[in-house]
């Protein structure tokens, strides 16, 4: 029998991102929502958007009344307010990223666990069925031996306050490639630079490399590009495949293409390019495509009634939070760190 006991949700800051939280849970009957925000112009701007909708200025004031907490603030407040929530044994889901240190994504990941409630992170790209599609592709061996993944996730902004834009961006492309290959990567370096401001990077490049599959991704993050993109391209040695995000209706296509070394056959064909290209066709395959908010959402009050392990748990919220420590610490070294401490959740 399905269970569909009311749930009381509380979304944590009504922003960029946490109001498209309030979008999807008000969809849904079983559902009520408490938008919590510190600024009264965002409640203001909730309570027009959804009629009926409880607000809060504070989580404390919010947790007597609500069964679990989304937390959608920016990521410096992560780790103090889900301990909050946490300590009052809610059930908590996290944006990306789940902490802005290993330290204190470990703390919640203990805290979760002697509550006995769930953590989740959203890492919303392991909901996309763009992405499930992908990894159907490269783990069927269509692709052949991987050769490399390349992915970019540019656009003009949305700068961050509290984050540079390897924290604030490449979180969801190591997420989507470490499900991809179904590992962690375990060394990383990177590239970084400032062009706005004085505080963060504004653009990445990140080499990332996994071991079980012997194959590197490279990953471009960037709030200062004049194209929106968000890409990933696989590269093996039979056929290749493109995951456009942007895409309304070829989301992933899979191209039949190559490059084959030549065989010489006579001192005369030295000269000549070494290789022939193969090309053939072009399939982009069906997708059910529902919001992927909206399927992590319906997810976490699942889990949140059930009490089963979400897709996403803590744990993988502090995987990618070790990876991006170690993109810190090649960052400062101009080196390649190992990423240290991995707690090695099989993705989702
Ligand atoms: N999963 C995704 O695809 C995705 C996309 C965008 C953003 N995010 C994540 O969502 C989070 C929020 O990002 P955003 O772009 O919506 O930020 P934002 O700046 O647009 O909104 C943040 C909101 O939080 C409120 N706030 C800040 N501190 C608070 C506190 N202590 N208590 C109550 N309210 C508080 C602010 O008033 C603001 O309304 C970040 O962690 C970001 O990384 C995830």
């Amino acid at each position: 029998m399905i269970d569909t006991r009311p749930v009381t949700v509380a979304v944590v800051g009504y922003g960029y991102w946490g109001s498209k939280h309030v979008r999807v849970l008000s969809g849904r009957h079983d559902v009520s929502v408490v938008v919590v925000d510190e600024s009264e112009e965002r409640r203001e701007a909730a309570a027009t958007h959804h009629r009926g909708i409880g607000t809060a200025s504070c989580l404390a004031d919010a947790l007597d009344v609500v069964d679990a907490v989304i937390l959608a603030t920016p990521p410096t407040t992560h780790a103090k307010l889900a301990l909050t929530a946490l300590h009052a044994r809610k059930h908590v889901l996290v944006e990306k990223p789940l902490a802005t240190s290993a330290a204190d994504a470990e703390n919640l990941v203990a805290q979760a666990a002697e509550s006995g409630v769930t953590l989740m992170t959203g890492h919303t790209f392991e909901y996309n069925s763009a992405v499930a599609k992908l990894k159907e592709v490269v783990s069927s061996g269509t692709l052949g031996r991987i050769l490399y993944i390349d992915a970019a996730r540019l656009s003009l902004g949305r700068y961050q306050p509290d984050v540079d834009v390897v924290w604030d961006l490449a979180p969801h492309d190591i997420s989507i490639l470490s499900h991809l290959l179904d590992e962690l990567p375990s060394a990383v370096s990177v590239w970084k630079q400032r062009n706005i401001g004085d505080r963060f990077a504004d653009v990445a490049y990140l080499r990332m490399y996994f071991e079980r599959a012997a194959t590197h991704a490279v990953v471009h993050v960037s709030w200062l590009d004049p194209c929106k993109v968000r890409r990933v391209t696989v590269v093996g040695d039979q056929r290749m495949a493109v995951y456009n995000d942007l895409s309304d209706n070829e989301r992933v296509r899979i191209y039949d293409s190559g490059v084959d070394i030549r065989g010489f056959d006579s001192e005369g064909t030295a000269r000549t390019m070494p290789v022939t290209y193969r090309s053939g066709d072009i399939v982009s395959p069906y997708l059910y495509f529902q919001e992927p908010l909206q399927v992590q959402d319906d997810h976490f009050v699942d889990c949140v009634r059930t009490g089963a392990r979400p897709r996403t748990p803590g744990e993988r919220g502090l995987d990618i939070v070790r990876v991006l420590e170690a993109a810190d610490a090649a960052s400062a070294s101009g080196g390649v760190e190992p990423v240290r401490g991995l707690v090695g959740v099989p993705p989702g």
